[in-house]
């Protein structure tokens, strides 16, 4: 049991979500984990002490002022005597709290304290969700360590659809087993590199110049490649894709600051280039906002981006395998095949993008794997297939290979 042994910390703040993190513990114990529970004051409003003490058997800490708990065992002590920090629900306002460091409870408090890792399973309104003050405080705890996982899409309690539900218990358990302790699998020990999302262009410090690209195709496959066992770093233009499972996600914003995160996580063994980086740049990007009126409709030159997957086909320290895409909306299979030779990598997975297709921030795709010596046609599936497809083809490359190049 990969669990067996293991101590969680468990968050529960205050959501409706918070019912689910009874089930979590009751998982968590049957494999093998304890789970000691803090409960906030919102928390409390929807689950009671009781029942968590009942399913953990342990003692729930709820006050930070109370003298028995301090005496009994501190709040420093009580974050850290945790293998790892579950939040679960993680509110908009806890994840503002810990966002800005805040310690006005004792969640907050332990969670300022603490020096273990901490996963969090954010659950709030889609229109929460989706704020720029919540996506900006999901980044800083991003960069800050802090692991997420879900939410999920769907139907909500307060009647709307969207990005905001909890994940599931299973998929916090799956995360919470994955932290502590990868499973071996066929791409163990290989690193992985995969671009994502679109790239954004400033013209000036209001606007920029992008692409429909959702994320989700790049995320799915460094996902895929993750759940090989392979060492994945998933460099990524801005998206609303949650950072996928045991992956290093750097968030960059334009093609340079994407090119020079793809050297930096270098050297790799694959490298995955599904990022529509965008082909140029405005070449004197305004340091104001471009104003109406001054000097008529403003004129914009533009100045050719590097190309990332032809400069880590071609580089040094190039990948043994090195796959890019083809966005087409014309000759797809012909064009893809000569993109394939002008850049120099391995693979191509050439898609129609024409607006018809939904190719574009939709979930399906429809794929055409270009090689050297061949082409495969998959049939139409989610992107999270391509991706798992994609990864079990790259794992038997290096098999058939004896693990050499591709
Ligand atoms: N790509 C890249 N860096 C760029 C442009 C593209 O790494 N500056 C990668 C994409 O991630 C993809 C592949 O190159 O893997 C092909 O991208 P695509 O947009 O289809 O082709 P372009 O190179 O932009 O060529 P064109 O627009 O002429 O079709």
């Amino acid at each position: 049991m990969a669990l067996a042994g293991k101590r969680v910390l468990l968050i529960v703040s205050g959501g409706i979500a918070a019912y689910k993190a009874l089930e979590l513990i009751r998982r968590l114990r049957e494999r093998g984990a304890s789970v000691r529970a803090v409960l906030t004051k919102g928390g409390a409003q929807f689950v009671t002490p009781l029942s968590l003490s009942a399913l953990s058997e342990d003692k729930v800490y709820t006050d930070l002022f109370s003298l028995t708990d301090e005496s009994e065992m501190g709040h420093i002590q009580l974050s850290r005597d945790a293998d790892l920090v579950v939040v679960a629900p993680a509110t908009a306002d806890i994840l503002a709290r810990m966002a800005a460091g805040m310690a006005d409870d004792l969640a907050t408090t332990v969670l300022l304290a603490t020096d273990k890792p901490v996963l969090a399973a954010p659950a709030m309104n889609v229109r929460m969700w989706e704020h720029p003050a919540t996506q900006d405080n999901l980044d800083r705890l991003r960069r800050r360590g802090v692991r997420m996982v879900g939410p999920n899409e769907g139907p909500m309690a307060c009647n709307e659809y969207g990005f905001g539900r909890m994940a599931e218990p299973e998929e916090i358990l799956a995360a919470i087993s994955r932290h502590f302790g990868r499973p071996a699998g066929a791409l163990s020990g290989k690193r992985a590199l995969v671009t994502s999302g679109p790239t954004h262009e400033p013209i000036d410090p209001v606007r920029y110049i992008a692409n429909h690209s959702s994320g989700k195709q790049g995320h799915a496959i460094a996902a895929a490649l993750a759940a090989l066992g392979a060492e994945t770093v998933l460099v990524t233009g801005p998206t609303a894709e949650p950072d996928p499972l045991d992956v290093r996600t750097v968030a960059v914003t334009t093609a340079v600051e994407m090119m020079a995160a793809c050297r930096a996580a270098l050297p790799a063994d694959i490298a995955v280039c599904a990022a529509a980086v965008a082909d140029w740049r405005v070449a004197s990007r305004a340091d104001e906002k471009i104003k109406k009126g001054e000097g008529g409709t403003p004129t914009l030159t533009l100045m050719e981006n590097p190309d990332i997957l032809a400069s880590l086909s071609t580089g040094p320290d190039r990948p043994a395998l090195v796959v890019g895409f083809a966005a087409e909306t014309e000759q797809v299979v012909a064009n893809a095949r000569a993109k394939r030779e002008r850049k120099g990598c391995d693979w191509i997975l050439a898609n129609d993008v024409s607006p018809e297709t939904g190719t574009f921030g939709g979930d399906a795709n429809r794929i055409y794997l270009i090689r050297a010596d061949g082409q495969e046609t998959w049939p139409e599936m989610s992107k999270t297939e391509v991706g798992q497809r994609l990864a079990e083809a790259i794992a038997r490359s290096f098999q058939d290979a004896g693990d050499g190049v591709a």
